[in-house]
């Protein structure tokens, strides 16, 4: 059967959430990360540079901050509003890191404070260099003292650049040090700050990053194309020197595929910002004060957040990649690029459910299908000849993005705030909200965890029932270009939990 309501047009953020999920603190493999506790599921929130740059100012970043909270995206997880580049004017005699006082009238700590009001965090960037991407002063160095003024600031997350290193890069060894530094500072103020590497992948910080960073960049910087080949991103793999802008969401996602691994509690893969509308862990890049209404439906469904929030904490991974159908050649080009890829990915959950993702990166709608043997390739290759509990099992398949909210539901929201939908009738009598609006129950996270919802079998986080997998099976969706369809997998009958994964790959 085509599982025609599967299937959405590109949601860059949602391919990263189906990238992500993850495992508890509370268990016996010991965290990653800087032993700051904290990224035990990967960061969510917003980051001016995307959309803003370095237009930066403390109106531009407070609207911004009211709309996380306007929108309902706070309450689904959104937590952190990261100031990226420009926001300094240089170092105090002393040497102390100061803010640009007509761009922020109200200093870092003033700004930071009406943050953490909106019931939000407040992250700030600078670069492990002698100066930021942008030029102006980078904490190479200064490591000690800047930390001490991000603390003393309010600041709870640390974007940290790779610019003007001094040439500190080319051995794991050295772009260690001069991250491990910054690493140790922040964990001297005692207050815990997320810290996130911005090294681009350069050294292969997957390898060596995991005990000193709750997540590290893989790659050059995104942009908003879906597959453009782009020069200035040059490698779609690890053979590349240089790992530059102008990165598609399928380059950057080509590149994660092997690595997928070592993303785990405490320490994640982070493949930029998210290209939402303006046209990603997942950490918003488009300007939220002009949100549109599809964007806010992809950006909210609970379905798939709850993905990337799982408590498992295994990363799915890619099955196949295979070229793109092409009617109007009537062929399957042999070249990825010019034709398109399509992908299929498949992952663990917590409780033993199993996520699924077809991403059609073709010119035109793809029908694509995995067997149940592909689904759970990991249980039937051990090398045993008999079939697997996994494969022999029943599953119901829930369709993702079926319960995501309806354009005119998320209008309603962007024009009246998420308060509206639960709002009186005015006086007057005129009520605009339409009557799926005044239905929909918008998702909290701080009233139920995506983990207690997922336990409760609740329909916001679990989608709809659409198909049954059976032993011999598949699974079918019909997915249009650019488009990415995902599943929920949940077995009919109660079967063993398997253990985590044999990690001996890494
Ligand atoms: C680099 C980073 C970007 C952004 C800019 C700011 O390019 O990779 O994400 O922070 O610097 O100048």
């Amino acid at each position: 059967m085509a599982l025609q309501r599967a299937t959405i047009r590109l949601a860059a953020a949602v391919v990263v959430a189906l990238l992500a999920p993850q495992l508890p603190l509370a268990s016996a493999i010991s965290p990653q990360g800087p032993g700051n506790g904290l990224g035990v599921t990967p960061q969510m929130g917003w980051d001016n540079w995307n959309s803003i740059a370095c237009q930066v100012d403390e109106d531009v970043i407070l609207d911004n901050a009211k709309k996380l909270v306007d929108l309902g995206l706070r309450d689904l997880g959104y937590k952190y509003v990261i100031l990226d580049d420009c926001w300094s004017s240089g170092r105090s005699d002393n040497g102390t890191l100061l803010a640009n006082t007509t761009k922020f009238p109200s200093g870092m700590a003033g700004l930071a404070s009406q943050i953490h009001d909106m019931g939000l965090k407040w992250g700030m960037y600078s670069s492990a260099g002698k100066y930021t991407c942008a030029q102006y002063a980078g904490s190479l160095g200064f490591e000690k003292q800047d930390a001490q003024t991000f603390a003393d600031w309010g600041v709870d997350y640390l974007k940290y650049d790779n610019c003007y290193n001094e040439g500190q890069e080319g051995t794991s060894k050295l772009s260690y040090d001069r991250y491990k530094a910054m690493s140790d500072a922040l964990n001297a103020t005692g207050r815990p700050i997320f810290y996130s590497m911005c090294n681009w992948g350069t050294d292969y910080p997957w390898n060596f990053a995991s005990t000193i960073a709750n997540s590290w960049r893989i790659a050059g910087d995104i942009y908003d194309s879906f597959d453009r080949p782009d020069p200035r991103c040059p490698c779609t793999t690890w053979d590349c020197a240089l790992p530059g802008f102008h990165c598609s969401v399928m380059n950057i996602l080509n590149k994660v595929a092997s690595i997928v691994d070592k993303g785990r509690p405490g320490g994640w893969n982070d493949l930029d910002a998210l290209e939402g509308p303006r046209q990603i862990p997942l950490i918003m890049g488009n300007d939220l004060t002009l949100m549109d209404a599809p964007s806010l439906s992809i950006l909210s469904n609970p379905a798939i957040l709850a993905i990337s929030q799982d408590s498992l904490g295994t990363a799915a991974f890619r099955v196949w990649q295979k070229p793109a159908y092409s009617s109007q050649n009537n062929t399957y080009s042999a070249d990825l690029y010019t034709a398109g890829e399509t992908y299929f990915w498949t992952g663990r959950l917590a409780g033993g459910d199993q996520v699924i993702a077809f991403v059609n990166a073709g010119a035109q709608q793809q029908s694509l299908s995995a067997t149940i043997d592909e689904v759970f390739v990991d249980y039937v290759t051990t090398g045993s000849s008999k079939p697997s509990v996994q494969t022999a099992n029943t599953w119901d398949v829930y369709d993702l993005w079926a319960n995501r909210m309806d354009d005119a539901t998320a209008k309603t929201i962007i024009d009246g705030g998420i308060q509206s939908l639960t709002a009186p009738t005015p006086s007057n009598g005129t009520n605009t909200t339409t009557a799926a609006a005044a239905a929909y129950t918008p998702f909290n996270v701080t009233v139920t965890p995506y983990a207690d919802a997922v336990k409760k079998n609740d329909t916001a986080v679990l989608g709809v029932k659409v198909a049954t997998l059976m032993a011999g099976g598949s699974v079918k969706a019909d997915v249009p270009s650019h488009g990415v369809a995902a599943f929920r997998l949940r077995s009919q009958k109660m079967i063993p939990v398997a253990g985590k994964r044999k990690r001996d790959e890494l």
